[in-house]
């Protein structure tokens, strides 16, 4: 078994796998022989108890919307829908996805510094609150909305002047491509209010993905509802809308901290308490991470210079997150020996490395993971957010593995697999 983060997620999430991985009811050796690998697998109930335990810990006065850019699959988002949450999209082809999974346009937020005419568009036609990140684009979506006849649902998304503490990757404060600089918001705010085909409803902020820490998540909530008090005070009438944005920290390396989601929603709740306001968050990882596993078979076992190498049948170009992509430091992520989560660890380095015809393609190995043999499985854990989409899945021209939802001890494929002849999709030679 690799790492004590691994172990943890077993008993946690997985607790049926004795000898082997076990996902809801189904056996990770059904599943392969089944659907092949290498494949992703998703298990209903976790992402049913994710979404529960956020909607609890937030209240009832916090609507919950799913960033589907974490796993933008629509069987995934319909279940999340089902149990409350709305949506976070980030492309017009994440509306579609929405709408698909049955979110209402109404119940989505598209947040994104570059939404183009053909997204507004869409946007515009189902209702989707903008959330707007420059003057330049507020100027776009009035335009769109006159030339569409509607009128626009729009949000401001601040740039707060410090950054958050506590988010691994920060993508706020200072001088940032996302949102308005807080020092020019009401001076954007009037210049919404005075444009007749958009309807101001609120501000947005988000701060940075892989948050630990609550207190720097609070403060810049706090920050949200102050820049809400001072545009109100400058239009002279209240927002109807505030979105404190996501990140909440999941665990991927065994020194990682957990997300105290309960101080965060006590927090949050109180934050709000005298609002009367519509309150959201928009949460990717934190749903989605610990309900996925992605599951390799080691094709080819070998030595090089005194060092075993077991080749995998999945690669970067599949789960690009962990072979190291966006890391500065490559750890390895949460695996386990999936078809013998009881083998001996051993002192040996065995390296796994991914198809590809690139050094890059090895996943940052977890000591003692043992000897791994050729025909087994090895699976990533925490891999239900930020793992196929995130990838570059035409690099080398592999097939795309299938996306499967276990549900106790029913099994769906909710997203087929790819066969060698898709590397050749939409291409065409001149003259044709
Ligand atoms: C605007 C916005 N909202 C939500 C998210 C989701 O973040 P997370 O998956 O860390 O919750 C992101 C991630 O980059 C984002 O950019």
């Amino acid at each position: 078994m690799g790492g004590n983060l691994a172990g943890r997620l077993l008993s946690r999430r997985f607790p049926k796998s004795e000898r082997e991985l076990v996902v809801g009811s189904l056996s990770t050796s059904m599943l392969a022989e089944r659907f092949g690998t290498p494949c992703y697998v998703f298990d209903a109930a976790i992402l049913r108890e994710r979404i529960a335990a956020v909607r609890a810990a937030l209240g009832e006065r916090v609507g919950v919307l799913f960033a589907l850019k974490a796993n933008p699959n629509a069987a995934i988002a319909q279940l999340l829908h089902q149990g409350g949450a709305g949506a976070e999209v980030a492309s017009g082809g994440e509306i579609l996805i929405a709408r698909r999974a049955g979110v209402p346009g109404d119940q989505m937020q598209f947040a994104g510094p570059g939404k183009d005419a053909e997204e507004l568009a869409i946007a515009l036609e189902h209702g989707v609150l903008l959330n707007v990140e420059s003057l330049a684009e507020l100027r776009a979506v009035n335009a769109a909305a006159v030339e569409g006849g509607t009128q626009a649902r729009v949000a401001l998304r601040v740039n707060p002047p410090a950054s958050l503490t506590g988010s691994r990757m920060r993508m706020s404060g200072g001088s940032a491509k996302f949102g308005i600089d807080a020092e020019v918001l009401e001076e954007v705010a009037r210049t919404a209010e005075s444009m007749d085909s958009v309807r101001l409803e609120g501000l947005h902020t988000y701060a940075g993905t892989q948050t630990f820490d609550h207190e720097g998540w609070l403060a810049n909530a706090r920050f949200l509802i102050e820049q809400a008090e001072a545009v109100e005070a400058s239009l002279g009438r209240p927002l109807t809308s505030l979105n404190f944005g996501g990140g909440f920290g999941v665990p991927v390396f065994d020194k990682d901290a957990e997300f105290d989601l309960e101080a965060a929603g006590r927090g949050l709740q109180e934050l709000i308490a005298e609002s009367e306001r519509r309150h959201f968050v928009e949460l990717g990882r934190y749903l989605v991470a610990e309900a996925g596993v992605y599951l390799t078979r080691v094709t080819y076992v070998k030595e090089s210079h005194g060092k075993r190498f077991a080749i995998l049948d999945g690669g970067m170009h599949q789960h690009a997150a962990a072979a190291g992509m966006g890391t500065v430091i490559r750890r390895p992520f949460p695996m386990v020996r999936a078809s013998q989560l009881d083998a001996a660890p051993s002192e040996s380095e065995c390296v796994l490395g991914g198809p590809l015809c690139t050094p890059a393609d090895v996943f940052p190995t977890a000591a003692g993971l043992g000897d791994v043999a050729a025909g087994e499985l090895v699976a990533f854990l925490s891999s239900g957010a930020y793992g196929l989409t995130f990838s570059n899945v035409l690099f080398l021209g592999h097939p795309t593995p299938p996306e499967l939802l276990v549900d106790g001890d029913d099994v769906h494929v909710i997203r087929e697999g790819g066969r060698p002849e898709d590397a050749l999709r939409g291409q065409r030679l001149p003259g044709e």
